[in-house]
């Protein structure tokens, strides 16, 4: 994968990072909801970085919660809209859609494999890479380009109909699934509804232990629900060979 996205350098207005929410478009501002995450995601990163054990485990699985339904929704309903609206779109979304096709895979292994520490730390390491890479991506080339081409007005309902699909995307990393519609979009519903039933375990294991193991093996039968459905036909469709998991 390129480091950066092409044309990287090339002035496109303003970085997110450089304007204030008034200038972004105000609190329903699609550009507004995205740095807040950001800046949310840039902390748990560096949580991240100076924890260990079981404290690092729990900020990680935040930094799942936060980052999966937040690109889910970004590759559904954003990079379509940068598509049609930037001359250079199908490149610039192709390789974000790179970045988040490499997190999900990460994380699958992460959360996947038995690892010893050095393996452990080179993940984590590479993960904290490319989340901090799709952020400077997504705020200095990609979401400028979107701000020069949409109205304010624009940019609030964008903002209103990204919220709305991240509230109910699925929140575990799927890397099988297209990263473009229809494959993304058809399997949102049956992958949230697994995903949410996992979640949903984890907390009851947390507060009730005693029913930790038969809780584990609820949601191991879940996870792999969701593998099966991950791997039907038309939820693959749409898929660029760059971003699909059989071409890696
Ligand atoms: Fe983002
Ligand atoms: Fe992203």
């Amino acid at each position: 994968m390129n480091d950066h996205v092409d044309g990287r350098a090339e002035q496109r207005g303003t970085s997110l990072a450089d304007q204030d929410e008034a200038q972004l478009g105000g609190p329903a501002s699609v550009l507004v909801r995205q740095k807040r995450e950001h800046i949310k995601l840039s902390h748990l990163l560096d949580d991240l970085e100076r924890t260990s054990g079981a404290e690092q485990d729990r900020v990680l699985v935040r930094i799942y919660r936060l980052v999966f339904p937040h690109a889910f929704a970004e590759e559904s309903v954003l990079w379509p809209v940068i598509r049609r609206e930037l001359p250079d779109g199908e490149a610039l979304t192709l390789h974000v859609e790179e970045e988040h096709q490499e997190v999900n895979e990460l994380v699958t292994r992460l959360d996947g494999e038995t690892l010893d520490l050095t393996e452990r730390r080179e993940l984590l390491d590479r993960l904290v890479t490319v989340l901090r890479e799709d952020v400077r991506d997504e705020e200095d080339v990609l979401l400028p380009g979107l701000q020069q081409q949409l109205s304010v007005p624009q940019l609030r309902q964008l903002g209103v109909a990204w919220e709305l699909v991240r509230r109910t995307a699925p929140t575990r990393p799927h890397p099988m699934v297209s990263r473009r519609p229809p494959g993304n979009a058809l399997a949102a519903l049956p992958l949230t509804v697994l995903d949410n039933l996992r979640d949903l375990c984890e907390v009851a294991a947390h507060r009730a232990p005693r029913s930790a193991p038969a809780l584990a093996s609820v949601s191991h039968t879940l996870a792999r629900a969701a593998g099966r459905v991950e791997r039907i036909g038309p939820m693959r469709r749409g898929e660029r060979e760059l971003t699909s998991l059989q071409n890696r």
